[in-house]
């Protein structure tokens, strides 16, 4: 068997072509009109009345806090299990990430716990929509408003996964996207804010784009940047859009065709998920010793990839006199198993095959 990547990105003729057809067209490559047509896709795909792209999902992060000014002083409550750009998001301009536990029935924030974590410093909580996963955001959303707080969900891992009927990421405040190689539809590298607020919409635009007062000009009249996204990623995100539904589909089946596989191995845990409402962009189980099998299968030529660690703990942020208990046991087990859109029955199979004869089965 060939070597089965834990994840790898799919592109094809439609992609190449649309390059080479922009490129050709004498497109500028800056971001005009082929990115303000992604923008339009992902707005109605997710139904977010506004959608801004950008360089990148951390940034995404970044332009969500900073159009509601939080910057140096403030505090920003996030899960210790997440990716670490949820934190360095906020890192970047000054905000202090302020982490909590994790519920283990989703991976999601615990939101008992964000409501004993507000301060008088804090201005924001990020709620992570982990593998597509969440849990309850009506309450979230209830308790942010009681207290004042701006709500951020970080739904990079999210595109295509549901609450209820809504998409994550159009029901706090403001949800950010990541279009990064490993994730459902890929530009390479790239991010987007999604919201229903005309004036954050207006301000993420602005701040991405130097602080112009108006387009075209060297106006400013507040500081800005360059997040900008470039027409080259927009012509590929609009192929990769096309796709999406399809992706989904193949990757619900990715899923339920490993669980199935796996059922009734006493050694594996894992996050039960409805795949009505949730596409998840990788398959994870929970095996304790888990380096043992992942060393055993990469004999075998099959990827695999340890989740996170707690954030807290990472040499970067320096909390390690802190325990979050849940983040911690399920960190220390989680293992990504070959998850790309790309990946065949058979190697699902093969893999799942690895797997039980590990365990003796
Ligand atoms: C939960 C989460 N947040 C943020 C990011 C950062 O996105 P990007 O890599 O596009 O900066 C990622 C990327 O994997 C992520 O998984």
């Amino acid at each position: 068997m060939d070597f089965i990547p834990q994840i790898e990105p799919s592109f094809d003729e439609k992609e190449a072509d649309a390059v080479r057809e922009y490129v050709l067209s004498g497109g500028w490559g800056t971001e005009f009109k082929k990115t303000a047509e992604f923008e339009s896709r992902l707005a109605e795909f997710t139904g977010a009345g506004h959608c801004i792209v950008t360089t990148s999902g951390t940034i995404a992060l970044t332009l969500a806090l900073l159009a509601r000014g939080i910057g140096p002083g403030d505090e920003v409550i996030m899960p210790d299990l997440t990716m670490i750009a949820t934190a360095n998001a906020a890192t970047l301009f000054g905000a202090k990430p302020k982490f909590v536990d994790i519920e283990p029935e989703t991976l999601n924030i615990d939101i008992a716990q964000v409501e004993r974590a507000i301060g008088p410093k804090t201005k924001a909580v990020i709620h992570v929509s982990l593998n597509g996963r969440s849990n309850d955001l009506d309450a979230l959303v209830r308790l942010c408003k009681e207290r004042g707080l701006y709500l951020v969900e970080d739904a990079a891992q999210s595109l295509g996964s549901y609450f209820g009927d809504r998409h994550l990421g159009t029901i706090g405040d403001v949800g950010c996207l990541s279009f990064s190689m490993p994730k459902v539809i890929t530009t390479g590298q790239g991010g987007a804010v999604l919201t229903n607020d005309a004036e954050i919409a207006a301000k993420a635009r602005k701040l991405k784009d130097f602080g112009r007062a108006g387009g075209g000009n060297d106006i400013h009249d507040t500081i800005g940047f360059n997040f900008k996204f470039t027409d080259f990623q927009a012509v590929i995100g609009i192929e990769q859009m096309a796709k999406l539904p399809k992706r989904l589909e193949r990757k619900k089946d990715i899923w339920r065709r490993y669980r199935e596989a796996l059922a009734g191995i006493d050694e594996i845990a894992w996050i039960e998920t409805d795949t009505g409402k949730v596409a998840p962009w990788f398959v994870e189980i929970f095996v304790a010793g888990r380096e043992a099998l992942a060393a055993e299968l990469k004999e075998k030529s099959i990827g695999t990839r340890p989740i996170y660690p707690p954030i807290h703990a990472q040499e970067a942020i320096g909390l390690d006199n802190l325990s979050f208990p849940v983040t911690e046991d399920f960190a220390a087990r989680g293992l990504w198993l070959p998850s790309s859109v790309t990946i065949t029955d058979r190697q699902i199979d093969y893999t799942c095959d690895a797997i039980r004869a590990f365990f003796g089965g």
